[in-house]
């Protein structure tokens, strides 16, 4: 199905997915093993849940603690307890399904994503790891296959302005950041508050590492070296840390139509030739690395006053902290440079951080058997893109599942995933829970 069929048919697809569940035949669980699960239903629920917050763009805004979000949580926490789940929404606002496993002595295995976008997102991102981790509990439930593990698929809160519901499970997140402002408005507080969570009981969401048996989760690509070179499974190595600053360039307001050239403090000015400095900095070096000024305003922003002030986000990435850490000194010494030639002054003030981290070798191994049985082929990749399967890496072995991007694109209504490539990544997520399960 192509991308204008796939927007075209939301509304449609909304009322059949809630309508037809219809059971599919038991399965062993052998066969289970070749993945059976009723992708018709899979796909049809991903485009119900588009439908939540769709933009004219054929994309979507779901951002975080928005009514858009709400509303898509409450649809996929029904779809959990359609799949036989229990499903609930801790103080962070996570909803956690939960079944029981055979051996109530097991660690859980956990496997899922989120479903809020970012401002004029797309229809992947997250729904697609999270609504195959529901379609993997039912179709299992449906196949009367019962792990040894219990089993908890999850929908995080809020990953897109910052892995904070998984933050929260990890113990990573920061008190002071509640007080965050989101893209929705709100602060972090009032928005857990409005999922359904409480903010002042954070602390009783926590685990420590070795809670869990293993977390897996499936994702899109947002990159594309799976479409480019026809792979179909990407084996994640390792997600990169994500660091933020808020940047303010301080100059003086002035009269732009009386202020000589050579006596301006011009903010803006210097703010465009940091950017230009950022990017130069980051592509100094070889690697991976990289850089983004995301957002930046002017004030008071009239045509005819020189900035004062300019706010703007620095963003770097690596999966090595030493060298993101390098990296920002040298841009913040660099600041310092740009400032002093036209007298103003830059002010860098830490927002955000997601340490990197790497996947397990097990839970590699066993994504890469269960791809391979169900001969597809896959390529060992790190990940660009910042997970929730990062902040649960500090909980125990963690791995991550990639299906490709049509054209690598993402973060945008453009992005896109064919039905059959998520076909293929549910049965691959299928596969890595059951094997999971026979693991210690
Ligand atoms: O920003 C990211 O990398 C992720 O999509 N939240
Ligand atoms: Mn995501
Ligand atoms: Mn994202």
């Amino acid at each position: 199905m192509d991308r204008r069929q796939f927007t075209g048919s939301v509304a449609g697809a909304f009322v059949g997915a809630v309508v037809s569940r219809s059971p599919i035949a038991p399965f062993t669980a052998s066969s289970m093993r070749h993945g059976g699960l009723d992708a018709n239903r899979l796909n049809a629920n991903i485009k119900a849940l588009s439908a939540f917050g769709a933009n004219p763009q054929g994309g979507v805004s779901r951002v975080a603690y928005s009514d858009f979000d709400r509303a898509g949580r409450a649809y996929v926490t029904d779809l959990m307890r359609a799949a036989g789940l229990d499903a609930r929404v801790d103080f962070a606002g996570n909803i956690f399904g939960r079944r029981a496993g055979t051996d109530a002595a097991l660690k859980p295995i956990v496997f899922g994503s989120h479903v809020d976008s970012v401002p004029d997102g797309g229809n992947f991102d997250g729904t697609v790891g999270s609504l195959s981790a529901i379609e993997v509990a039912q179709s299992l439930a449906e196949g009367r296959v019962r792990t040894r593990h219990p089993i908890e698929v999850v929908v995080w809160a809020n990953e897109e302005g910052g892995l904070y519901g998984s933050r929260s499970v990890s113990g990573q997140l920061k008190a002071p950041e509640l007080d965050n402002r989101t893209w929705s408005g709100t602060t972090v507080a009032e928005g857990m508050t409005f999922l359904g969570g409480a903010p002042s009981r954070i602390d009783e969401v926590r685990r420590q590492h070795g809670d869990i048996a293993a977390y897996i989760e499936l994702h899109i690509e947002q990159g594309g070296t799976l479409e480019r070179d026809a792979i179909n499974i990407g084996v994640v190595e390792g997600i990169v840390g994500i660091r933020r600053w808020d940047v303010t360039v301080t100059g003086m307001q002035n009269h732009a139509g009386t202020t000589p050239m050579d006596q301006r403090h011009d903010a803006m000015l210097a703010a465009a030739r940091f950017v230009d400095m950022v990017n130069r900095v980051v592509r100094a070096e070889p690697g991976r690395q990289v850089g983004t000024v995301g957002r930046l305003e002017a004030f008071p922003g009239a045509p005819n006053v020189i900035p004062g002030r300019v706010v703007c986000t620095l963003e770097l990435r690596d999966v090595d902290a030493s060298k993101t850490q390098r990296i920002f000194d040298a841009i913040a010494g660099e600041a310092k440079h740009v400032g002093e030639a036209n007298g103003t002054t830059f002010d860098f003030k830490a927002s955000h951080e997601d340490a990197p981290a790497l996947s397990d070798p097990a839970i590699r191994a066993i994504i890469d058997d269960a791809a391979k049985e169900l001969k597809l082929t896959t390529r060992h990749m790190p990940s660009g893109a910042g997970h929730d399967a990062q902040a649960m890496a500090q909980l125990g072995p963690m791995g991550m599942i990639f299906v490709p991007s049509i054209g690598g694109i993402s973060h945008s209504p453009k992005e896109f995933s064919t039905a059959s490539d998520i076909e293929r990544g549910a049965r691959v997520l299928m596969g890595a829970v059951l094997r999971a399960d026979t693991l210690a």
